[in-house]
């Protein structure tokens, strides 16, 4: 019981951490799709890079937190809340890994959207976290 509430905290810490970046990864974008100045652009592809490199790495433990509670101690297995929440966790996983599609578009110079979409697709992740938590908490159905 003490072990589970250790791995849940744990949980809870590091996909605060991992959606930190998945929201400030495509402010950079928002930025990066405004710039006209060249070395402004490598900074800001310099401070993506990072970011990018920093979200993959801490969305491992913070899904492999999630897993455990799930496989190994059984939380949600059977219950609708808990498959909703899956469905949610795939999407999220699918926008990380788009983000890192689109910074290599940067790179390369092969960016064509404009900052306006980048501030909408920005919004997701809100969305992702807001479903993921009320989903968890009150479990509805
Ligand atoms: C987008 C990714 C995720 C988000 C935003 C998220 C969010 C949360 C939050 C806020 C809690 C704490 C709720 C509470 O106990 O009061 C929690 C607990 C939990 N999470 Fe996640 N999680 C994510 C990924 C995952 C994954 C991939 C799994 C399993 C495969 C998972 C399984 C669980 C379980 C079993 C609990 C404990 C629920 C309970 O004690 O009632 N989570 N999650």
């Amino acid at each position: 019981m003490a072990l589970m509430l250790w791995i849940k905290s744990l949980h809870i810490v590091l996909v605060a951490s991992w959606f930190a970046g998945l929201f400030y990864l495509p402010r950079i974008f928002v930025n990066l799709a405004m710039e006209t100045d060249a070395a402004a652009t490598q900074r800001l592809l310099q401070m993506a890079r990072k970011l990018f490199r920093f979200m993959t790495f801490i969305a491992v433990p913070a899904l492999a937190c999630g897993v455990w509670l799930f496989l190994v101690v059984g939380i949600g297995q059977g219950q609708g809340w808990m498959h909703a929440k899956l469905g949610i966790v795939a999407l999220v996983i699918i926008y990380h890994a788009y983000c890192g599609v689109l910074l290599g578009r940067f790179q390369r110079g092969e960016n064509k959207r404009s900052h306006k979409w980048y501030r909408m697709y920005n919004e997701f992740p809100v969305l992702g976290l807001l479903g993921a938590t009320l989903l968890v908490v009150l479990k509805p159905f």
